[in-house]
């Protein structure tokens, strides 16, 4: 049983909320797990060493939101946006038929990519929808693909309805036949429930069959307009109603009352030149907050959770501290995880080394690569980017 010091850490974000951050710190790891953390005067031995030389370090990103399985490109609808045309979601019909052309090997290698683009920015846990298939089979093959990479994988039967078939056949082939199909290969249910993709009633007959098959509950809700999506995920209570961004005072006071975390994209709002959600307005209402990247080729084609993060400090008025909180113990609580998102004694050590004196540089210095180390499971997972690995065995 090898332990390994992670010694001279400037700056410690736990996210254990007994003790959230520790100055110059240690940490010892364990067969995988957080054995112990503290301020560095006080490190117990261990059989390896590694020197942080002061540098910040904060669990691993948990992005809970993203669409990994696709083929195709969407370039064109981008800077269509960016000149001025409104973004409809109408696009995800366009990757569906690229998705469905596209061979096994094809969309494994690329999901595979933007996982390993994950990982090098800091993202040790990450949740990874289907909803580019839209057919019994195209529905299972992108979940088995997602399984191979990541436990956390979501049904996302109900992205929108396809081309060639009636709304209402359609939303029981996706509670029945298709969810039958998907489900062992599931642990989460999905809803894109917005104008124009899935209404209040089928939003809650597919997640109320979701959860009849043993499947947690997450809705794509209030994205692009207000509507019924965050009340459904409340009541039923989802793990997590997703984007947020139009809400009414009672869908606030349904999410503070509710276990449902919010989660917060404001990727798509970037990437579709919307008007970010009122995080503050959340947050202040004692509301659980999330940030993840929902890294899709449509609305929101980043990879990057320290992106999202100085999204949310700029753009949202979240502090530095929030952001890092929403993208670390935040995501997980949205997966319903308490192995991953912090650095206490148990967890498993997933941890991100900086290359900044402080996790609020990840909003401070906006798109400058940061990310120096990543662990996961406490084994290291780059070769460290920039240096050879600093890892010396005593
Ligand atoms: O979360 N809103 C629905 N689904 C994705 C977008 C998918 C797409 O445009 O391809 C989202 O933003
Ligand atoms: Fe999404």
């Amino acid at each position: 049983m090898t332990t390994t010091l992670i010694d001279r850490v400037g700056l410690l974000y736990t996210g254990d909320p007994e003790r959230e951050e520790i100055a110059d710190a240690a940490l010892v790891v364990e067969d995988g797990l957080v054995a112990w953390t503290g301020p560095a005067s006080q490190a117990p031995d261990a059989d390896r060493r590694v020197d942080a030389e002061g540098r910040a370090v904060i669990p691993g990103f948990v992005d809970s939101h993203a669409h990994l399985v696709f083929a195709g490109d969407r370039t064109a609808e981008f800077q269509a946006r960016m000149s001025g045309e409104p973004y409809t979601g109408g696009g995800i019909r366009t990757t569906v038929a690229a998705t469905r052309r596209a061979g096994d090997a094809e969309l494994v290698a690329r999901a595979r990519r933007l996982v390993r683009e994950m990982l090098t920015q800091g993202t040790t846990t990450v949740e990874i929808k289907s909803g580019y298939g839209l057919s019994v089979e195209h529905e299972r093959r992108s979940l088995e693909i997602a399984s191979r990479l990541t436990s956390e994988t979501t049904f996302l039967g109900a992205h929108v309805v396809p081309d060639d078939m009636d709304a209402d056949d359609y939303v029981r082939l996706v509670a029945g036949d298709m969810l039958t199909a998907c489900a062992p290969h599931a642990k989460w249910v999905d809803v894109f429930c917005e104008r124009g993709a899935f209404d209040g009633d089928q939003t809650r007959e597919i997640l109320t069959a979701g959860l009849k098959a043993g499947l947690g509950a997450r809705v794509h809700a209030n994205q692009l307009t207000e509507g019924p999506g965050v009340r459904i995920a409340c009541e039923l209570g989802a793990a997590s109603a997703d984007h947020c961004t139009h809400l009414t005072d009672a869908d606030v006071e349904a999410l503070a009352s509710s276990g449902t975390v919010a989660t917060l994209l404001p990727g798509a709002e970037f990437s579709t030149r919307s008007p970010y959600p009122d995080a503050r307005r959340l947050i202040d209402a004692g509301v659980s907050v999330a940030l993840a990247t929902d890294c899709n080729p449509g609305s929101s084609y980043t990879s990057s959770m320290p992106f999202c993060v100085a999204l949310a400090v700029r753009e949202m008025r979240m502090t530095p501290l929030e952001a890092v909180r929403a993208a670390t113990r935040g995501g997980a609580r949205a997966l319903r995880r308490t192995d991953v998102g912090w650095l206490r004694p148990g967890a498993r050590a997933d941890l991100v080394v900086l290359d900044a004196p402080s996790y609020a540089h990840l909003a401070y210095r906006p798109g400058v690569p940061l990310v120096h180390q990543v662990f996961r499971g406490g084994l290291l997972l780059e070769e460290d980017i920039q240096n050879p690995p600093p890892v010396v065995v005593l």
